[in-house]
């Protein structure tokens, strides 16, 4: 295979008889020769590609517009214009593809509504290339920052018959009868099921057989949310602890935003440059401040007080016992604080049956993460491991026992204190990117009304 141009573009020295592969940017040309810009989408640059008007190929010129793709062979040289270290001087161009004039992605900037209706061609540009390789990157670094401390990646499954948040905000699983979706007493799998919400249910089964585990893959939910910060369809980091409390939990999330940050920093510098240059100014810094010191921590009751003492008129009043709303959440972070900061100790009748109840009755072992431009990008909690207690909190939620009589046996055979959380994948990107719609940070994106592709 002909090497990458980010392989090329790392070389030391001047080569002699390369092939590179790739896409039209731009052509311009003079008397005497032709200037393509191409790229192959493997590094944040373009090369220079230099085609002498005297070779066999130039006539194809006119055939090669923005969008084509082509093969040239030629020596790598230094290159005399500005700005650029080197540029390729062409033996031999083949077309392989061509584009015409209806080629959606000319040279001036697109807006990111636009390019969202070409979600097919957008990874075409510097910004969604950037991002796709920051999130390649990322993905990969979730594997390492748990594998590097020997959790154990589980597969949990996307078909489920349980509602781990008990929100019902599922999307239904169902087969087709002659184009028709079937009658729910023919269920496939004889009984109602759903595309997951979140693996964690499954992930505390495995952590309490082997100890630290994790799941990473698609979630699901049907909320009808219209913001920046929802999708339908989204990637979620969730790893589970045996013989952990609510404190070690935090300070995992804390570390896992940590190295995230700075897989960023050193792994994406072209791009991280980039998006500090034309998506969000104070990227840079904003993610330096992330690894310059520990995240606070507040109780959910002193960021109440600290909301109530404020002094801010928000659109959502601010009542003891009702979730914190994004404008809440962006203040605390964002001018409070002015960091990430972990929010915990929430009150029990606003969370999930599974959180595990304090000592005060009334609040249950659950953090949020936020930071500064999204709000919440983790939410976690340590697992009611109490057998009555669990049982309580399920008849009290109406959860059918049949269906998490399994669930429940982790509690009467070897029960054992354990947490874990849940990263949003796609808004931890948003925080290292700057991008500040998750439509954009996600290859094709499912959002209430938008299922295209
Ligand atoms: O806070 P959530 O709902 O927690 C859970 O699902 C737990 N079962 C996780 C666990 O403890 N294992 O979701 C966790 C995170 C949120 O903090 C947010 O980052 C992301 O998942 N998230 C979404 N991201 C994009 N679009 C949506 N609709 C999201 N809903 C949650
Ligand atoms: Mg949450």
């Amino acid at each position: 295979m002909p090497d990458t141009l980010r392989q090329i573009l790392a070389s030391e020295s001047a080569l002699s008889s390369i092939t590179l592969r790739g896409w039209v940017r731009t052509r311009r040309d003079s008397k005497a020769c032709s200037f393509i810009e191409l790229t192959d989408g493997s590094c944040f640059k373009g090369l220079q590609v230099v085609i002498d008007a005297s070779l066999p190929c130039y006539s194809l010129m006119s055939k090669i517009l923005t969008g084509a793709s082509v093969e040239v062979d030629g020596d790598l040289i230094a290159s005399p214009a500005q700005g650029q270290k080197w540029e390729l001087q062409a033996k031999e161009v083949r077309l392989l593809g061509e584009a015409d004039g209806t080629y959606p992605l000319q040279k001036k900037g697109h807006t990111p509504e636009f390019l969202r209706t070409i979600a097919h061609l957008r990874p075409r540009t510097n910004l969604f290339g950037s991002v796709f390789r920051v999130r390649s990157k990322m993905a990969f670094a979730v594997h390492r920052f748990f594998q590097e401390q020997g959790f154990f990646y589980a597969h949990t499954p996307i078909i489920t018959s349980s509602d781990c948040e008990g929100a019902g905000e599922m999307f239904r699983v169902t087969t087709l009868k002659q184009g028709a979706p079937a009658k729910p007493e023919e269920d496939f799998f004889g009984r109602p099921t759903y595309l997951t919400v979140s693996g964690q249910l499954q992930g505390e089964a495995f952590a309490c057989a082997m100890g630290n585990i994790y799941t990473f893959g698609p979630t699901f939910r049907a909320e009808n949310s219209n913001t920046a910060r929802h999708a339908a369809e989204f990637w979620m980091i969730e790893p589970e602890m045996a013989f952990c409390d609510l404190q070690a939990d935090m300070t995992l999330a804390e570390e896992n935003v940590r190295y995230l940050v700075k897989a960023m920093m050193t792994e994406c510098p072209d791009e991280l440059e980039f998006f500090n240059k034309f998506v969000d100014k104070e990227l840079t810094n904003r993610l330096q401040q992330t690894l310059d010191k520990p995240f606070e921590r507040i109780s959910y009751t002193d960021a109440v007080d600290l909301l109530l003492k404020s002094g801010r008129s928000f659109e959502h009043p601010v009542v003891w016992g009702e979730g914190l709303q994004t404008e809440h959440e962006r203040y605390i972070a964002e001018e409070h604080v002015k960091g990430p900061v972990t929010i915990y100790n929430y009150p029990k009748s606003i969370k999930p049956f599974y959180m595990r109840q304090n000592d005060d009755g009334k609040t249950v072992a659950a953090m949020d993460l936020l930071v500064p431009g999204i709000g919440e990008i983790i939410g976690g909690s340590q697992r009611e491991e109490r057998l009555d207690l669990l049982t309580e909190a399920m008849a009290k939620q109406g959860l059918d026992e049949e269906t998490y009589r399994w669930y429940v046996d982790l509690r009467r055979y070897g029960s054992v204190p354990h947490a874990g959380y849940g990263m949003g994948f796609e808004r931890l990107l948003m925080f290292v990117t700057g991008v500040s719609n998750i439509r954009d940070v996600i290859p094709f994106a499912r959002t209430p009304g938008n299922a295209a592709y």
